[in-house]
């Protein structure tokens, strides 16, 4: 059989196998808060080796969109349980991805009406949040200058990571993923081109660039463990205003190996060719490099599993993990119109392709009603 579909040990949670479900935002909490019907989304889908949820705020400062279920509030953990419990019940296991999105947000929908944070004091061009407009409708809106964190506010910042890793294990999660991808903060003390800090968090050196990062995974797994600690990195990825700079493959190869050291239970790489528009060098894919970086880290993640999404389909993943370059393979939009992707790749099985308008928000369709494969 293939491994693709062979239980695997994640630093000593067994999946049943190694298809993971990658996070997927799809703002159907009205309240910010997890319900029945987010139970029920997960629980259908608990048939992959392992669920990453939805970004979940880690706590009104890290929100940048509206109706995204958080992990700061008594009510958002006692909402989540319901998640974990149906999601447990029928045999699957879930992390929930902690977010902070720095700049990605706007002053309607922080606490009154401050200014979002981040490394940065540079905007985030082009980029959009949702929140309210001026007469308080919601919707898109476009960031807002952010205002740079103090020395000390940082310190704080990496303390609600900690407390909301606590949150998800109260909430009954097996563990965490920190979302270290796709523009939001961590990138944005990542990025020479967005951190424009002068303490001990600048972009000035490659140490004090990824200070930020190893602060939060040392907080957070020494909140919950390292067994239960993940991360998400998205190397030459360029969503919400993140430029390219030389040194990205040296950036993350550095970062890597420390995540290494630390042996926590996986590294989760996105690669964003397809998702959004890679510009730069185009004889040489993003993907390729992805690649080529994973193989070079390697080495450096013996106890620390790596999980790759953007793209895959059976045969990409297979072909992945045959050669070593990864361990586990996530799939994004495959599982919002397959609740059952697992049964069908491995049956082959034809797919339903997802609905583009029904991703964020609205209401119950194009969330809880696509059904499973009728083999009859
Ligand atoms: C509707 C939607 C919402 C997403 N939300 C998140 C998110 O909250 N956090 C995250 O790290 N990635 C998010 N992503 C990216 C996915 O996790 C995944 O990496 C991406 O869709 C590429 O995989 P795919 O080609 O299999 O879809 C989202 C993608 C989609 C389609």
């Amino acid at each position: 059989m293939s491994a693709l579909f062979e239980s695997y040990n994640l630093a000593g949670t067994t999946l049943s196998n190694r298809v993971v479900m990658a996070p997927m935002t799809r703002s159907r909490a009205p309240d910010d808060i997890a319900d029945v019907s987010t139970a029920l989304y997960y629980a259908q889908r608990a048939t992959a080796g392992l669920i990453v949820t939805e970004g979940t705020p880690i706590s009104r400062e890290g929100q940048g969109y509206l109706f995204n279920p958080g992990i700061f509030s008594g009510e958002q953990i006692a909402g989540w349980r319901l998640t974990t419990q149906s999601v447990h019940a029928v045999g699957g296991r879930i992390f929930a991805q902690l977010w902070h999105v720095g700049r990605v947000s706007h002053p309607s929908i922080q606490a009154d009406g401050r200014d979002p944070v981040s490394a940065s004091s540079k905007i985030a061009e082009g980029a959009t949040a949702y929140g309210y407009d001026e007469d308080g409708k919601a919707g898109p809106i476009a960031t807002t200058a952010p205002r740079q964190l103090t020395t000390e506010e940082v310190a704080r910042v990496v303390e609600d990571f900690a407390q909301a890793a606590r949150n998800a294990v109260e909430a009954g999660f097996d563990g965490v993923e920190i979302h270290g991808a796709n523009g939001y903060l961590l990138e944005q003390f990542l990025n020479p081109g967005v951190n424009d800090r002068k303490d001990r968090y600048a972009a000035d050196t490659l140490e004090n660039r990824l200070r930020f990062v190893l602060e939060v995974v040392d907080a957070v797994t020494n909140a919950i463990g390292r067994k239960r600690t993940g991360i998400r990195i998205s190397p030459f990825g360029q969503l919400f205003d993140m430029p390219l700079y030389d040194d990205i493959a040296e950036t993350y190869g550095a970062l890597l190996a420390a995540l290494g050291e630390r042996r926590i239970a996986y590294v989760h790489v996105m690669d964003q060719s397809g998702f959004s528009d890679i510009r730069g060098d185009t004889k040489v894919t993003t993907s390729d490099k992805i690649h080529s970086l994973l193989r070079t880290a390697k080495p450096d993640l013996k106890d620390t599993a790596v999980i790759l999404a953007g793209g895959l389909n059976r045969q990409r993943a297979e072909s992945l993990i045959a050669d070593g370059t990864i361990d586990l393979a996530g799939f994004g939009k495959p599982f919002i119109s397959n609740p059952d992707l697992v049964a069908r790749m491995r049956r082959d099985w034809p797919l339903a392709s997802a609905d583009a308008d029904t991703f964020y928000g609205g209401t119950m369709v194009g969330y809880i009603d696509y059904p499973a494969y009728d083999a009859r």
